[in-house]
This record gives C-alpha cells, sequence and structure tokens, in this order.
C-alpha cells in the first residue's frame, strides 16, 4: 500500500544546506560509525543481524552530527563527544525499532522494516539492546551530567510515543496538544543531543541552555516537515511510505488543520477515516486534496520555519565560526527536506 518514495532524491541542491555540517564533523563522524558497528556485536547472532540490516541502510545521522558539532562549537578537545554521538544514535535507532513495530510500518530507511523480515518480537528486543548499549557508553564517557539529560530524554521519548497513542483517531486533538506529542518524542533527543556537547565541555549554563533550545526548536521543525511529507510534500525523500499517518490515525499538524478548517463535510469524512479506521487509496487522496484547499501542508511547513527561525536566534551568544554557520545551515535542511 501506499507509495514508496525514494531515498535518493533528483535535487541535490537542497543537500547544500547540511554538506557544511558533514564535511566539519566527517573525521569525528568516522569515529562515530565504528563505535556504532564495534557496539552492535553480541553472540547471539540474531542481534548484529537486525541492528546492521538498519544501522547500514544509512539514515542521515543527524543527532550524532549534532553532538559532535556543539562540542566542536563549544571547544572540546577531549574523546568523550565520540561516544555520546553513537549513543544518541543507538537510542534514535532503538526507537525507530521500537516505532515500526508501533506503527506497523513496512519501510524503513528504503529497505523492508527489520519487524517484517525478523518479527515485531524481535525489532522490540533489538532495540532494548541498542539502549542498554547507548546507557554503557554513555557511563563509559563519564559525565554525570551527560547521563542524566540523555537518560532524561528516553524516558521523555517514551511519554511523547504513550501521548501520541493516547490522542490516535482522535479528531479534538489540539495543536497544542500535537506539540507536546512532538516536542517529546521527536525534539527532546534533538535537544539532549545538542545540550550534551557544551556540557562535556564544561561551558557556561547559558550556552548549555541555547543549545539545547536550538535542538529543540530544531527537533519541532524537523517532525513538523516529516509530519507534512507523510501526505507527500512534493519531492518526499523519506525512504518510507507515504500514507503511513493516516493509514494509522495519526492526528498529525496537517489533520489538525485540516480538521478545524474543514466544513461539516469534511470533518465527517475525516471522523470516518481516522476514527473508523475504514481507509482506501481513494481516501488518502481525498484526504491530501482537503488538505490542499486549507493549505494545511503549507501552513504545517510555515510553522516549521518559524520554529527553524528560534533553532537559528538560540545561537545569537555563540561569535561567528564555521561551525555555527553549520548549525545555521542544518536548520535550512530540516525546512528544505519539505520541497
Ligand atoms: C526519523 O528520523 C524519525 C523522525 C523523527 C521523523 P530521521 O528522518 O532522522 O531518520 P534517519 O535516521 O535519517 O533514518
Ligand atoms: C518519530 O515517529 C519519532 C520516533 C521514532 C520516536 P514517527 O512515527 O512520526 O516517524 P516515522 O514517520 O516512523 O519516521
Ligand atoms: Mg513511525
Ligand atoms: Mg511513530
Amino acid at each position: 500500500m501506499g507509495v514508496v518514495v525514494p531515498f535518493e532524491d533528483k535535487h541535490p541542491d537542497k543537500h547544500a544546506s547540511i554538506k557544511r555540517l558533514v564535511s566539519l564533523v566527517a573525521s569525528d563522524m568516522e569515529r562515530v560509525n565504528a563505535m556504532i558497528l564495534s557496539r552492535t556485536g553480541s553472540e547471539v547472532t540474531m542481534i548484529p543481524e537486525v541492528a546492521n540490516h538498519l544501522i547500514s541502510s544509512g539514515g542521515k545521522r543527524l543527532r550524532p552530527m549534532l553532538t559532535l558539532a556543539t562540542a566542536g562549537l563549544s571547544g572540546y578537545e577531549g574523546d568523550g563527544h565520540v561516544k555520546l554521538a553513537a549513543s544518541v544514535e543507538f537510542m534514535h535507532t532503538a526507537t525507530l525499532l521500537h516505532d515500526d513495530v508501533v506503527d506497523e510500518s513496512d519501510m524503513r530507511r528504503g529497505k523492508i522494516a527489520a519487524r517484517i523480515k525478523w518479527g515485531n518480537e524481535a525489532s522490540v528486543l533489538v532495540g532494548d539492546f541498542l539502549l542498554g548499549q547507548a546507557f554503557r557508553m554513555m557511563v563509559e564517557v563519564g559525565s554525570l551530567r551527560a547521563l542524566d539529560i540523555l537518560s532524561a530524554a528516553a524516558t521523555v521519548i517514551a511519554e511523547g510515543e504513550v501521548m501520541q497513542l493516547a490522542a490516535a483517531k482522535n479528531t479534538e486533538t489540539t495543536e497544542d496538544e500535537y506539540l507536546a506529542v512532538i516536542r517529546g518524542k521527536t525534539a527532546e533527543l534533538f535537544a539532549a543531543a545538542c545540550e550534551v556537547g557544551p556540557v562535556i565541555a564544561n561551558r557556561p549554563k547559558a550556552e548549555q541552555a541555547a543549545c539545547r533550545s536550538y535542538g529543540m526548536n530544531l527537533g519541532i521543525a524537523f517532525q513538523l516537515v516529516d509530519d507534512a511529507l507523510d501526505y507527500g510534500g512534493k519531492a518526499a525523500t523519506l525512504g518510507k511510505n507515504v500514507g503511513d499517518d493516516f493509514r494509522e490515525g495519526k492526528i498529525t499538524l496537517p489533520v489538525v488543520l485540516s480538521f478545524r478548517r474543514g466544513t461539516d463535510e469534511e470533518r465527517a469524512f475525516w471522523k470516518r477515516v481516522l476514527e473508523q479506521g475504514d481507509i482506501t487509496d481513494a481516501d488518502l487522496e481525498q484526504a491530501i486534496a482537503i488538505m490542499r484547499r486549507h493549505r494545511a501542508l503549507e501552513d504545517t511547513v510555515e510553522r516549521a520555519r518559524h520554529y527553524g527561525a528560534m533553532a537559528r536566534d538560540a545561537l545569537a551568544l555563540f561569535p561567528k565560526s564555521p561551525m555555527k554557520q553549520a548549525l545555521l545551515d542544518a536548520v535550512d535542511f530540516c525546512i528544505a527536506r519539505a520541497y
């Protein structure tokens, strides 16, 4: 079901905005990738099989790049940022394994989801393994504060996912409730990934808070764009099925806006498809047509731009530097994904 959107897109120019970040952290990122590979090992062969299926499919590695970049921005000179970045990516990978079970998704990173190949049970358990490995690496780094930030993030992510579960199929969901969900399930990890950089560099509280705010707002923008793309932003580059949110009855901002702005007939449509889960491909087309009528996708991206601007402004207290510019550019990358 649904359209499989190719992972490699045909618009390389939109990647220009992430190039600076990618190149500035490239050598550290090689160490992170080596660390990631070395920590997926287990005598229980199904663990590296499942983990490497997902890890070798790529992914943008956005969150670990943010940890490396904020450590660099903070003038950090030790080794701890590599393990923390690997931990952050492991936490992310674990949530993806769990998320695809919760969402009953079939595709991830342009490949068949691990849960389809090995089953839901294996996906959940390997996710748990990776989460455990993430915490072991954090302990090795030895920053109690970083451990505190990342372990708190792990609980908030789970809270966000459960909150979303409770809101599913409920067309009364408000924009505020939706925002609380995405802050938890997505933005919190971005925030934590960015905050631990200045933390391990022992930078002042104001800089820690600035990086955290940058990450939080970037994460909100990122998920807003992701939710617009789930209904077919023009040249989506997701590597996962489009329309998944709709089929699951997930109430994302495009739906919240369309429902609020809709006619009685349109609201009846949303209630039928989301609450009853009785969904066809024609329904998805109808949903997208209604969204277009109410500018719901454009306005979702407009909201993302607003949070993106907040992310940029959060970095104001850092002096001009290539790393700062790379982080500013990364905001454009997250928004430009929508085109
Ligand atoms: C996917 O995140 C989960 C969301 C928060 C939407 P990414 O889009 O960063 O996933 P990968 O790591 O690049 O595959
Ligand atoms: C992303 O959830 C956040 C987490 C993985 C916790 P989604 O369900 O919205 O993301 P995709 O669309 O599966 O990547
Ligand atoms: Mg999902
Ligand atoms: Mg989900």
